[in-house]
């Protein structure tokens, strides 16, 4: 696995030592608007628990060593980067064996619109509690291909680029021909950094996405992609 010049290093995500730690910097590291509850708590079955359980051979982390001068144990995930070669695989497999494991009465089942999911609002910033059950019950129309988060700390120091190396490089071998994000378009540094990454913005309009300009869905989220 890479090696950093310094105290961190990526290797694959082990399902036995990891999940939690996982999912509490997951819980650390997403968007500060969605830090209260249940919002947080949802947030982690939308975009975290799913890819641990479903795909963990293209989920990776970040190591801390025992030398790094932070309150990490040696070993201890700092980050990781999750994701899936196949989405619409993972979706259906989300469908079938996920969401049963998903706490109703954080997540009840939302009502379907005219019986049509594509129906469904986003709508981040007047229903963030909303959205993220309708993400959750509809994974057909948002998983990307990949999550990347990295503990303050460990962040500027070219990590993410590791996670981002050994990740496209999994999935390349598992099948997979190119790799999308979706993400919220006010994360500017993220952005840059997937631009140094070779992703880019869509070129087409999603008509499912709603907002009629390419790249941008109704919600405001960009969809940046890369072929491998
Ligand atoms: C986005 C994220 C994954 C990027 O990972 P990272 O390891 O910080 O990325 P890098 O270190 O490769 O690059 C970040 C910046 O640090 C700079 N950098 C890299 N190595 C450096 C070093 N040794 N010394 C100083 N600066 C350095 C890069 O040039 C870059 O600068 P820029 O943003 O001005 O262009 C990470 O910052 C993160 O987890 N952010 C919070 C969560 C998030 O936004 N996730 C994405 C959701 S869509």
């Amino acid at each position: 696995m890479a090696q950093t010049e310094s105290t961190v290093h990526v290797r694959p995500y082990n399902p036995d030592m990891d999940y939690d730690v996982v999912v509490r910097v997951f819980r650390e590291t997403i968007g500060d608007n969605l830090h209260f509850e249940p919002a947080h708590t949802l947030s982690t079955y939308a975009w975290c628990r799913p890819y641990l359980l479903l795909s963990p051979s293209t989920c990776f982390v970040l190591s801390s060593s025992s030398s790094d001068g932070t309150s990490c144990s040696p070993g201890e995930p700092v980050g990781f980067i999750l994701g899936t070669p196949s989405t619409m695989t993972f979706a259906q497999r989300w469908r079938i064996s996920f969401l049963a494991s998903v706490d109703r009465m954080v997540c009840p089942e939302p009502a379907i619109p005219d019986g049509d999911e594509r129906g469904w609002d986003l709508n981040w910033d007047d229903d963030p509690v909303g959205t993220l059950q309708r993400v959750i019950w509809g994974p057909e129309r948002y998983p990307a291909h990949l999550h990347i988060d990295i503990l303050p700390a460990y962040q500027r120091k070219g990590c993410g680029g590791q996670l981002m190396t050994v990740f496209l490089q999994k999935v390349k071998e598992e099948g997979a021909s190119g790799c999308h994000i979706i993400m919220p378009a006010s994360n500017i540094d993220a952005r840059r950094f997937y631009g140094r990454h070779g992703f880019r913005m869509y070129e087409k309009s999603m008509n499912d996405g709603g907002s009629g300009e390419p790249g941008i869905l109704k919600d405001g989220s960009v969809c940046l992609v890369r072929e491998l």
